[in-house]
């Protein structure tokens, strides 16, 4: 693997090289060059957060996965580390898929998928997914001690380990496609999380299953509590949704099933599936514990098969910010907030006085950096249209004629368009957190009961910031700004 990772290094350090940057984030974290997708093994371990990810160092393109590596004192800057595992043995042949992390008397463990193309790469048909096993003694270095855990009898596609610790056991979630080209979620157990030649059992338990018949695989799922009282939480990515009105338009989606568990009783489900995010741009999130015992969560900030214009600059794909998650028993779902360690990165405040705009637009700068808005606008608004223009490319506004909240996006030359929405929350205002990154925006909705992501991707010389109402009169009750510094 050593000259693997040295041939890897080589390539990702050329790339680096012609990276360009006019869409490279501020304040997210992204490979520093070359393709990424989901967050992996993201843990508190020795004083530090490890987040990995999904890579391809040789280009801006998926490739045969790597795992790439940061670590961070604080959850909001981040150190890049040599990339952590090269695919290439035995059983990891076609690629090192997702997986998490486990700290572990003083080591750190990746739990990850071996992939292999059984016919020819890319194709889905014929595929053996395992799950392997690679340890390290110093958070950096990682030897690989191949596969634990083999498919059971009738699954191929298996694979996106979630592993914790739990009433004197190991457990460990896996996302599989059954023989009837179904989504799953598998629950394995171990009495030990690994020992030299052993592998755990494959006897399991299925955790959750479609109820959609469209839906053939679920990808990446993550189980955690979220009360003391047994409730947890599935967070997975469901694959073959079909579009349902105004809902499920990404490619793929992300969402959570709410339930009563432990580990003597089967997942008593009380609800539906619900989306966790409503933008554009949003898959395969992996959550974690923090050193304070908060449930922290970070995403893939992008959707599969969607155009990437950042692909000139020689890389792809960003990281959402990190995000608390928290049960809101009322309404019995997940709500999610940046953690409040991003507001280290606020400077120069700017207050924004309570004012009415009549059929028109405000501007609040000429050329936006990387910010931090935040906005408390009247629902009692007559216009019909009212809220923030980005550059001519991008909007977000609420819709009083179909009550919601909008994000409309239109980059035509990248082949990228489209709204995304959600109902208007209830009560006579909403709160809007927005944050904008050179190619991304996220809006979080009154403390995060609803929450969009999306990539944008608008010319240099169109990123004016407007406030604007249309139709009539719409009332900004209060405002803020602060320009955000950078990571990097
Ligand atoms: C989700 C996913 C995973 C897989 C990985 C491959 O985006 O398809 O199921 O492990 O990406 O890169």
């Amino acid at each position: 693997m050593e000259q693997r990772l040295e041939h890897a290094t080589d390539a990702l350090n050329a790339l680096i090289e012609k990276r360009g940057n006019n869409f490279y984030p501020q304040f997210h974290l992204a490979a520093p060059a070359g393709w990424l997708n989901d967050p992996n093994g993201l843990i508190y371990h020795d004083g530090l957060y490890h987040a990995f990810y999904q890579h391809h160092p040789y280009s801006e393109d998926w490739g045969p996965m790597h795992w790439g590596h940061a670590t961070s004192k604080d959850m909001v800057h981040w150190e890049h580390q040599p990339i952590a595992l090269a695919p290439g043995d035995e059983f990891d042949k076609s690629g090192c898929f997702s997986g998490s992390a486990v700290s572990h008397e003083g080591k750190l463990y990746l739990f990850y998928t071996g992939h292999i193309w059984l016919g020819e790469e890319g194709d889905d048909s014929q595929v053996y997914e395992s799950q392997c096993i690679a340890i390290s003694e110093d958070g950096i270095h990682f030897e690989k001690k191949g596969t634990i855990l083999q498919p059971p009898k009738g699954y191929m596609h298996f694979r996106d380990p979630k592993v914790w610790y739990q009433d004197g056991k190991w457990w460990m979630v896996v996302g599989a496609r059954d023989e009837k080209d179904q989504g799953q979620v598998l629950l394995f157990s171990s009495e030990t999380l690994f020992e030299e030649g052993q592998e755990w059992s494959n006897e399991y338990k299925v955790l959750g299953k479609t109820d959609d018949k469209n839906v053939f695989m679920w990808e990446c799922p993550d189980f955690f509590p979220i009360s003391h009282d047994n409730d947890f939480a599935i967070v997975f990515s469901p694959q073959g949704k079909r579009v349902e009105g105004y809902q499920y338009r990404n490619l793929f989606q992300t969402g959570s099933l709410i339930g009563k568990w432990s580990p003597k009783q089967s997942f008593d489900l009380h609800g539906d599936f619900i989306e966790l995010d409503n933008g554009h741009d949003y898959y395969a999130p992996q959550s974690f514990e923090t050193a304070d015992g908060r449930r922290v969560s970070m995403g893939w900030m992008d959707m599969w098969n969607s155009p990437m214009p950042s692909k000139q600059e020689f890389w792809a794909g960003s990281f959402t910010l990190p995000r608390e998650i928290t049960f809101d028993k009322v309404k019995n779902r997940l709500r999610m907030v940046p953690i409040k360690e991003v507001e280290v990165l606020r400077q120069n405040k700017q207050t924004i006085e309570p004012t009415t705009l009549n059929h028109q637009s405000i501007k609040l700068m000429d050329d936006t950096p990387a910010l931090e808005l935040n906005l408390t606008l009247s629902l009692d608004s007559k216009a019909e249209k009212f809220g923030v223009w980005l550059g001519k490319g991008l909007e977000i506004f609420v819709d009083n004629q179909s009550n919601r909240l909008v994000i409309n996006r239109h980059y035509p030359q990248y082949d990228i368009s489209g709204s995304r929405s959600a109902p208007l929350p209830e009560g006579y205002k909403i709160e809007l957190r927005i944050f904008i990154d050179s190619s991304s925006v996220e809006i979080f909705v009154n403390q995060g009961d609803l929450v969009f992501s999306t990539r944008y991707y608008a010319d240099k010389d169109d990123r004016s910031l407007h406030l604007f109402a249309m139709g009539g009169d719409a009332q900004i009750l209060a405002g803020e700004y602060w320009t955000l510094k950078s990571i990097y």
